[in-house]
């Protein structure tokens, strides 16, 4: 047994040290030094400097970071940008009305007096990255708390502004990697003029829709086109009818040739968030806990969406984006558990550590400093468990719960009132009826009402009573467990919760009455007491823990870096800038089922349901596919949708551009297969792929579908390898 154990563990480990050839998200300014060799080997046939270079135009000068969430990238010398059909979706939705439906049936301007400006919308471009550690942690020491830390390292990173070298329309960041062991600092210019150029119908830009969602094989068009516009000087400017298409420093050129299994890729983009690097303690958390706490609240309240989607047509225009939101990471966390599962990530966590601990012990000067971190690091998380279990339960039921956020915008209100007097108040009102406004824009009484319903009942049911605010069980005793009578209660002649006109409009004549409301308003009652009792029971313990638990993983971290001296270590994602590569592979998600690496336009009438508001498909697509009127973008009589490869990526990750050995665009990504979402906390090559669009797909749309073929001449596009 003990044999059988110990070669087990010898097994993970071989799995788990290893440097990876897929595994990791690079930091574009270390390719040459960590990667290059790797990606040469692997089939790249450009340089690091070709991707990265800060005293010529390279590859980074293409990629943009969307409005912070997403990415994009630069295809022709107009500014024209390519992201995802979800990055692009609040702008189509906005823009959207009943009579004028850019979700139902596409978009696309026909010249650029057409496109249309997105107030709020930004591009962030990265000039320069340079390594400021030495500065950042000038003066800090092991003695100082958590707090004292942070201070210490903003004081110095306030410091060093004066010091950047950058133009005027310029900006800056410094960001901390490896769990606060490094810190790098980002030149950028961000241009706020960005407008929409075209969007294809949403049953192509999201068909399959929830049920396809992180699933490969796919079949969606996910993609939508945005202009970036500057001012005549070129420089980022505020919107203007002034303003001129932006010259960009490189556009990317697009590859016709398409992409066999083995070829090499690379996926260049703004991942958001990982978490590589936990104690298994943390992942058995994750996995046991607090992912199926949260699948399972979230199933309430999508239930109860749905239910009202699909019978009015308002409220699915209004409730689409929030679902299709709820619904993505609900989903993600199904497949997270089942990979982490599957693939035995705890395991491979703990022989992980138990060859950390066997290292560290055999060496004095380890020991004396991190003999006891994993045990310190495992008590830590054991604190944790239940406030991190109650924070979920907190935040996905009030976050859900829309009468709360709409009183909470008047709490504010009130709150400028009484701190910094009637003027103050007076002034900060048309900020809140313009918030307001935006709520009520997707807010619907009777969804509300029924989510207020079933997720407040099951806040209650579920949880300890010391999580539960007196004030609540009060009300639940007197309403006998009856929380549709309560809701009904608190909804009705409620107008901040029914009558949003009424409510703007008297914010604007009489602003007094709306506080006063409030006050009586017994929605915003309960959400003051959840609130408080969670600040009380929850919050403060938790940020007690959660900074002990920092300060350990950020010595683990260190330590691991010291200790298991063979592997290479890449920074978590933390929305910058970074390159990740791999082969074009397909895999076996479960025993006898094998996926092939590519799906062609055949598979999307395969799936094709009429009618359905999932897999219908628009007549022209069915009237092209039936003539194979595929132009110059199909391949032996076949027109290539999506195709899958080995590239480490994460959410943040979407709109990021797929580019072949030599650079030039081939798809762009916008998901992951299901069984590989677990890759935040554990790649496994196995399983792990991410999803692309084949860029012959966009074009074909582009240009056969929907006759935009003019933007297709803005572009560069090679064939057979050629430059
Ligand atoms: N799963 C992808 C991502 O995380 C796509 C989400 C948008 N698509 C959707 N059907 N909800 O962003
Ligand atoms: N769809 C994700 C996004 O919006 C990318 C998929 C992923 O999480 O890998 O960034």
């Amino acid at each position: 047994m003990k044999a059988i154990k110990r070669s087990l563990v010898a097994f993970f480990l071989l799995l788990v040290i290893t440097a990876r050839a897929d595994e990791g998200m690079w930091l574009p300014l270390f390719l040459q030094q960590l990667n290059e060799k790797q990606m040469k080997s692997m089939g790249m046939k450009i340089s690091a400097s070709d991707i990265y270079n800060i005293n010529k135009g390279s590859l980074k000068d293409a990629i943009v970071s969307l409005g912070g969430f997403c990415t994009g990238e630069v295809i022709s010398e107009q500014g024209l940008i390519l992201t995802n059909h979800h990055c692009g979706f609040d702008a189509i939705q906005n823009h959207s009305t009943l009579e004028r439906n850019y979700i139902r049936d596409g978009f696309w301007a026909r010249n650029k007096g057409e496109e249309i400006p997105n107030p709020g919308l930004f591009v962030t471009f990265i000039v320069r990255i340079e390594e400021v550690t030495k500065s950042a942690l000038a003066g800090v020491t092991q003695g100082m708390t958590e707090q004292e830390r942070q201070s210490a390292i903003d004081k110095n990173i306030a410091a060093l502004r004066s010091g950047v070298k950058r133009e005027a329309y310029q900006d800056y960041f410094v960001r901390s990697f490896f769990e606060g062991n490094q810190y790098f600092l980002f030149v950028t210019e961000t241009y706020k003029d960005v407008r929409l150029v075209g969007a294809p119908p949403s049953a192509i830009g999201n068909f399959g829709k929830d049920t396809d969602n992180w699933m490969w094989p796919r079949h969606t068009g996910d993609f939508s086109m945005f202009r970036i516009y500057a001012g005549t000087d070129n420089k980022p400017a505020e919107f203007s009818e002034n303003n001129v298409p932006y010259k960009p420093k490189k556009a990317l050129s697009i590859s016709l040739d398409g992409m066999k299994e083995g070829d090499f890729t690379m996926v260049f983009g703004f991942p958001g968030r990982t978490t590589q690097y936990l104690h298994s303690a943390a992942v058995e958390q994750i996995v046991k806990v607090n992912d199926p706490a949260k699948i399972a609240i979230r199933d309430k309240a999508l239930g109860v969406i749905d239910g009202f989607m699909r019978r009015d047509e308002q409220i699915k225009i209004q409730y689409a984006a929030k679902y299709a939101s709820i619904s993505n990471s609900w989903k993600k966390w199904q497949g997270e558990v089942l990979g982490l599962t599957s693939t035995n990530a705890v395991a491979k966590k703990k022989a992980y550590a138990a060859e950390f601990q066997k290292r560290v012990n055999a060496n004095p000067a380890f020991k004396e400093q991190y003999g006891t971190l994993l045990g310190d690091l495992e008590a830590a998380y054991q604190e944790l468990n239940k406030y991190g279990l109650a924070r979920d339960y907190y935040t996905e039921t009030i976050s859900r719960i829309e009468a709360f956020a709409l009183g909470s915008r008047i709490n504010s209100l009130a709150g400028i009132k009484q701190k910094n007097g009637d003027k103050a108040f007076k002034d900060a009102v048309p900020k809140t009826i313009e918030t307001l406004g935006e709520l009520y824009k997707e807010y619907s009484p009777a969804v509300d009402k029924k989510l207020f319903e079933v997720l407040m009942q099951k806040f209650t049911n579920d949880q300890p009573e010391e999580f539960l605010a007196p004030e609540l069980l009060t009300l639940v005793k007197s309403y006998q467990s009856d929380f549709a009578k309560m809701a009904d209660d608190f909804y009705t002649n409620v107008d901040l919760l029914n009558n949003g006109p009424k409510v703007l409009a008297n914010l604007k004549a009489n602003p007094d009455l709306v506080l006063m409301a409030n006050d009586l308003n017994k929605a915003n009652q309960l959400f003051l007491q959840l609130n408080s009792h969670y600040a009380s029971t929850v919050t403060k313990k938790l940020s007690g823990i959660q900074a002990r638990v920092n300060q350990l993983q950020r010595t683990y971290m260190k330590a691991q870096m010291e200790v298991m001296k063979e592997k290479k270590f890449y920074p978590d994602a933390n929305s910058t800038l970074r390159v990740t590569y791999g082969n074009v592979k397909g895999y076996q998600p479960r025993d006898a089922v094998k996926f092939d690496f590519y799906t062609y336009l055949d598979g999307v009438m395969d799936k094709y349901k009429p009618g359905d508001y999932e897999f219908d498909v628009p007549e022209k697509l069915r009237t092209l596919y039936k003539n194979k009127d595929f132009g110059q973008y199909g391949k032996n009589g076949k027109m290539p949708v999506c195709f899958i490869a080995m590239n480490h990526t994460t959410g943040g990750n979407s709109g990021s551009p797929a580019l072949d050995a030599n650079g030039n665009l081939v798809g762009l990504n916008f998901d992951r297969a299901w069984e590989g979402t677990m890759s935040d906390i554990n790649y496994d090559p196995s399983i792990c792929r991410n999803i692309m669009v084949d860029i012959r797909y966009v074009l074909f749309i582009v240009d056969k579908y929907a006759g935009a073929g003019h933007l297709v001449q803005e572009m560069k596009l090679v064939r057979a390898g050629k430059k």
